[in-house]
C-alpha cells in the first residue's frame, strides 16, 4: 500500500521559526507509525493549527478514531472537528457525519452536551449526527452496569500512551549565578547535562508550555534581567524570545489558559505587585491586572483555572508574608483566599490532585521545614508532614503523582537533595540520587522525555 505521507508544523508559537515542529503524518488508513504516534501525544498543540484544517478528511478521520490520542477532553475533538468543517463549510458539512462517527459524545458531560453539542448548527443539521447525540445521551441515562452493554467504539475511553517524563533543573544559585542545566531521569534514576543556558541566570520562573521551556527573568549575578530563554527538548537547544517588560528575579511564573504569566518578583530595587503575560503565538508580553501586594520570592501555582500567589516578602512593610492572592483571568481580577498558618518568602509552590502545596521557605533567619496544603473547594489550609530538611528558595514540581522538592538552602548551604511528598502516605523521601551541584534559586519543571 502506498504511504500518503504529508508534513505537518505544529506552529506553535505560528511566527517564531524556533518553535516550529515538524512532525510527518502518515494517512488515513495505514498502520500508525512512530511518527503517527507522535502527532496523537500533540493533538492539542495540532489542532490549532491551519495545517490541521487543510487535511484531508481520511486523515482527520485516523487521527480522531485513535485510541492513543492525548487529549485532556474529548471537547477537544469535537472543537477541533467543528473546526475543520468550518474551515471551508460549503463544501465539508456533508462529511459531518462521517466525522461524527468518531467523536466519543458519550464521553462528554451531559452539561456540554446540551449546551455546545445540540446547540452546535452543523450538528442540527443532520440526521445521523443527532443519532450520534441521542445515543450520548441514553449512554448518561443508563445505569452504569447497563453502559458496559451498549456496543459502540464511542463509548471507549482514549487511553493515551503517557510519555516518560524527565525533571529539568536551571540554572540557580552554586554559590553565584550558573548556566549549568541538569535533567533527572525518573526511570533510570540518574541525572545528566544537558545544554547549558545561554547566560548565568537563577532566582528565574520556570514552566514548560506547549514543548518547551521557558526560563523567565531572574538575576545573572549583577542585574535583575528581563529576558526569557526557551529551551526545545528535541534539538536540546537555547533560544532567546521576547524580553518582559519589567526587569524581574525571584517572580512566580505558571501557564494559565494557554498564557504564561509571569508575577511579582524583585526588580533590584523593589518588590513588585505587577503581572505580565506571554503569548507563544505573538512572541508578547503584555501586563494584566497587579496583585494587591508587592511579592518578591513569591510562589505560584495553578489550579481550577485560577492562577495562586503564595506568600513572599513585601518590601514596603518588610514583612516575610502569609497572605495568598488568586487570579481569575477572565474578570482580570486579584482576591485574596485564606492565609497560610505562617508567613513564608522562598517557599516552593506545587499542584497536586487540584491541591496546592506550600514548602518551606523562611521568615526572617528561620528556615522552615513544614508544609501546608490548600484546598480552593473548602478555602482552607492544612498542615501536613514536614519535609526532611529545612528549604528555602527550592523548586518544585509534581509527576506520577508525588510532590517533588529540588535544591534550595537550608540557612547555610545550597543543597544537592531532592526529596518527594506522596499525599497517600503523607511521607517524604530522600531521593538516593543528588544533583551534581548544590543549588539554590534553580528553576524546576518535568517535561516529555524527547524520543
Ligand atoms: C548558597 O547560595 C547563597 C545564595 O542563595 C550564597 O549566598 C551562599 O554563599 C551559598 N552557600 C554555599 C555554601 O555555597
Ligand atoms: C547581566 O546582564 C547585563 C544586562 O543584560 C549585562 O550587561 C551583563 O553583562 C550581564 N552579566 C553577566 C554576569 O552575565
Ligand atoms: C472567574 O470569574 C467569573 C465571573 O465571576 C466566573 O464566572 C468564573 O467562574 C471565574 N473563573 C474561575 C476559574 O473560577
Amino acid at each position: 500500500m502506498l504511504l500518503l505521507m504529508i508534513t505537518l508544523t505544529i506552529t506553535r508559537l505560528s511566527n517564531a521559526k524556533e518553535c516550529r515542529r515538524e512532525v510527518k503524518l502518515h494517512a488515513a488508513g495505514f498502520k500508525p507509525v512512530s511518527n503517527h504516534w507522535r502527532l496523537e501525544q500533540h493533538f492539542s498543540d495540532v489542532i490549532l493549527s491551519e495545517e490541521f484544517l487543510n487535511l484531508g478528511v481520511e486523515q482527520v478521520c485516523s487521527l480522531i478514531s485513535s485510541d492513543k490520542l492525548t487529549i485532556a477532553s474529548e471537547e477537544k475533538v469535537f472543537e477541533a472537528v467543528i473546526a475543520w468543517v468550518n474551515h471551508d463549510k460549503d463544501v465539508r458539512q456533508e462529511l459531518m457525519a462521517r466525522l461524527m462517527e468518531h467523536v466519543r459524545l458519550p464521553l462528554l458531560s451531559r452539561e456540554y452536551l446540551v449546551q455546545r453539542v445540540e446547540e452546535e448548527t452543523l450538528v442540527k443539521n443532520s440526521s445521523a449526527c443527532k443519532d450520534y447525540l441521542i445515543e450520548a445521551m441514553k449512554y448518561h441515562l443508563l445505569p452504569t452496569e447497563q453502559r458496559a452493554l451498549m456496543k459502540s467504539t464511542r463509548t471507549r475511553m482514549r487511553t493515551p500512551v503517557s510519555l516518560p517524563k524527565l525533571m529539568m533543573v536551571v540554572g540557580g544559585q552554586a554559590p553565584k549565578a550558573i548556566r549549568s542545566v541538569e535533567c533527572y531521569d525518573f526511570k533510570e534514576e540518574r541525572w545528566h547535562q544537558v545544554a547549558e543556558l545561554p547566560s548565568r541566570r537563577c532566582r528565574a520562573g520556570m514552566v514548560y508550555m506547549g514543548g518547551l521551556v521557558f526560563a523567565v527573568g531572574g538575576f545573572n549575578g549583577s542585574l535583575r534581567v528581563r529576558t526569557v530563554d526557551s529551551y526545545d527538548p528535541v534539538k536540546d537547544q537555547w533560544t532567546s524570545v521576547a524580553n518582559m517588560q519589567d526587569r524581574r528575579s525571584t517572580l512566580g511564573a505558571a501557564v494559565l489558559n494557554g498564557l504564561l504569566y509571569a508575577v511579582g518578583g524583585f526588580d533590584g530595587s523593589t518588590g513588585l505587585s505587577s503581572v505580565e503575560a506571554y503569548n507563544m503565538k505573538t512572541n508578547e508580553w503584555f501586563h494584566v491586572a497587579p496583585m494587591n501586594t508587592r511579592r518578591s520570592s513569591v510562589g505560584v501555582g495553578v489550579v481550577g483555572g485560577m492562577l495562586y500567589a503564595v506568600g513572599g516578602y513585601d518590601g514596603a512593610s518588610r514583612q516575610c508574608l502569609s497572605t495568598v492572592e488568586c487570579y481569575n483571568s477572565s474578570t482580570n481580577e486579584w482576591t485574596y483566599v485564606a492565609e497560610m498558618s505562617t508567613r513564608r518568602s522562598g517557599a516552593g509552590v506545587g499542584v497536586l490532585n487540584n491541591l496546592l502545596y506550600a514548602v518551606g521557605g523562611h521568615d526572617g533567619p528561620l528556615v522552615r521545614k513544614s508544609v501546608e496544603v490548600y484546598d480552593p473547594a473548602t478555602n482552607t489550609w492544612r498542615q501536613v508532614a514536614d519535609m526532611n530538611m529545612c528549604r528555602r528558595n527550592a523548586g518544585v514540581c509534581a509527576v506520577y503523582g508525588l510532590l517533588y522538592v529540588v535544591g534550595g538552602d537550608d540557612g547555610s548551604c545550597n543543597l544537592s537533595t531532592v526529596e518527594y511528598y506522596n499525599p497517600t502516605t503523607d511521607k517524604w523521601t530522600v531521593v538516593s540520587s543528588c544533583m551534581s551541584t548544590g543549588r539554590s534559586y534553580a528553576g524546576v519543571t518535568v517535561i516529555d522525555k524527547p524520543l
